[in-house]
């Protein structure tokens, strides 16, 4: 299997990733260390799923080189300035026991964010090497401008819920030209493609499974990558056969006529998403 990668000057993302949430301990830590045996290269963690010390063990256990790996931490939006931004990856860090991580997200904004300050924070850990690239996650399109405008530290990423039905066009017109990943968060629709009679005709047709489908659909835009989350080795293995599966035109128009205004996670303290 021959894994594509978006590349930027900024990162070297692995386009298909693995999601860890919300796996816990020992179970998290067979899931990883099995998903990397399988062919992962890009795990997908942050302090608030309380995983990051199995992640980093699975990655320690792997035999795989860390400059192989590609490891993404996110800091949780309690931490709205940049002195409990840095502390609180430090722990990160420590729980992960890794030297550096190839990615360190913003993971929600905070009500009372102080971006510019929680940018310096960033370009301060990047400078040092203990964040490889930097980016945010769950940004509005408003608020993602804000932060590339400030020109404190270039974005690298956006990670935000992207399926087959929920589109993010504007932020994927916005990303694109700038050389963004666009990281896909609950790529499969937490498995609800499964069940859609559009998606299971399309598979049917290649003879593949709708989650292949499903994944395949954002593999197809260049500027995507995609994080599933499995726990059996089974499913991991499943979702990885995306990656050779060539959709044509006629399925991607029938998977762009889905309805695509269908939003999974949405907490209390999500953003205004139209800002
Ligand atoms: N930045 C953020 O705010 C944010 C928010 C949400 C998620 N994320 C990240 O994105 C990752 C993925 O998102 P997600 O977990 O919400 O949704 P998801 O990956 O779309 O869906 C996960 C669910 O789909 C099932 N599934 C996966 N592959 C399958 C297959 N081949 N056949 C049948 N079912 C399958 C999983 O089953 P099993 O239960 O068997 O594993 C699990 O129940 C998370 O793990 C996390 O790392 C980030």
């Amino acid at each position: 299997m021959s894994m594509p990668v978006f590349e930027s000057a900024l990162t070297r993302m692995p386009r298909l990733g693995f999601g860890t949430w919300p796996m816990q301990g020992a179970a998290c830590q067979a899931a990883v260390e099995s998903a990397i045996g399988l062919g992962y290269r890009h795990i997908d963690t942050a302090e608030m799923y309380g995983n990051e010390a199995a992640v980093g063990a699975a990655l320690n256990a792997s035999g795989v080189a860390r400059g192989d790996l590609y490891l993404t931490t996110k800091v949780w939006w309690d931490k709205p300035d940049g002195t409990s931004f840095r502390r609180a990856f430090e722990a990160c860090l420590k729980r992960l026991n890794q030297p550096y991580v190839d990615l360190l997200l913003v993971h929600w904004p905070s009500p009372g964010l102080r971006l510019e300050s929680v940018l310096q924070a960033q370009a301060a850990l990047r400078e040092q090497g203990l964040a490889r690239a930097v980016g945010v996650a769950n940004f509005p399109l408003g608020l993602l401008r804000r932060a590339v405008a400030a020109e404190i530290v270039p974005i690298a990423c956006l990670q935000v819920e992207h399926h087959v039905y929920l589109d993010q066009q504007r932020l994927l017109d916005y990303v694109t030209p700038r050389d963004i990943v666009l990281t896909s968060y609950t790529p499969v629709a937490k498995g609800e493609v499964m069940a859609d009679k559009v998606i299971q005709g399309i598979a049917a047709k290649h003879g593949a499974t709708p989650v292949q489908v499903a994944l395949a659909y954002l593999l197809a835009k260049p500027g995507v990558a995609a994080i599933p989350k499995a726990q059996s080795p089974a499913r991991q293995q499943e979702n990885l056969g995306a990656v050779k599966l060539r959709l044509d035109a006629a399925d991607l128009a029938a998977l762009a006529a889905l309805r695509k205004d269908h939003r999974m996670v949405a907490p209390g303290f999500a953003p205004d998403w139209a800002a």
